[in-house]
């Protein structure tokens, strides 16, 4: 799988790329993922991307041209399944709508900024609008960051233990039961006994009923 990201500040999310799970499935060309720096496809003056609202009202709206030139300069390489816009006024992300993402190839993502971007955007190439939540953040990237992970993981052989997303809380509706490493006592609270016992059976009854 290919995502693509255009944002204005890709650098804050590159860290977050360059890390553990993620990390790994890049290493294993089981995910590419590609960040885009939206100025550099604008040809206003001093990198410009963003304007005053036609209308009046507080904040700066990214402008057309640039996420067009973006969007059809990548277009050109390659086919998208979706073109995402992550926003707050977008559709809840779950897990179910991770695991549809998860069956694709290409992923265009479109990080908004500021007060956002200008609609005709959204009317001419966007076709999911996603929200990772009801609050209001700075910026797509850190939910363009979130939606990648929650896809990542789930592509075939990103996970050593593959059986451990399917088992992931939420994956059924349930929340995981409570998990425990060593040692078996700290500091007087113990571990289950049943988890210890070795009988799969009783274990997975235990866990079911958690
Ligand atoms: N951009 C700003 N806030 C957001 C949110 N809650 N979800 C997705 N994208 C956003």
């Amino acid at each position: 799988m290919r995502i693509d990201i255009i944002s204005v500040v890709p650098k804050l999310m590159e860290s977050f790329f360059d890390h553990s799970i993620i990390k790994r499935a890049r290493e294993k060309d089981l995910l590419q993922i590609e960040l885009h720096n939206l100025r550099d496809y604008t040809s206003y003056r001093h990198s410009q991307v963003d304007d005053y609202q036609f209308g009046g009202g507080a904040g700066l709206v990214l402008m057309a041209e640039p996420l067009a030139n973006a969007i059809e300069a990548l277009q050109k390489d390659r086919n998208y399944d979706e073109i995402i816009f992550l926003t707050p006024d977008g559709k809840p992300f779950d897990q179910g709508e991770a695991n549809q993402l998860s069956l694709k190839n290409n992923l265009l993502m479109i990080c908004g900024h500021y007060k956002g971007i200008d609609q005709r955007i959204r009317d001419l190439f966007v076709t999911k609008e996603i929200s990772i939540g009801d609050y209001v953040l700075s910026g797509g990237e850190l939910a363009a960051a979130v939606v990648s992970d929650a896809i990542g993981r789930l592509i075939p052989g990103v996970l050593n233990d593959e059986s451990s997303a399917l088992t992931d809380s939420f994956q059924d509706d349930l929340l995981a039961p409570p998990v425990y490493t060593r040692p078996e006592n700290f500091r007087g609270q113990h571990v289950p006994e049943v988890l210890i016992g070795g009988n799969h059976a009783l274990i997975e009854k235990w866990r079911s009923e958690c």
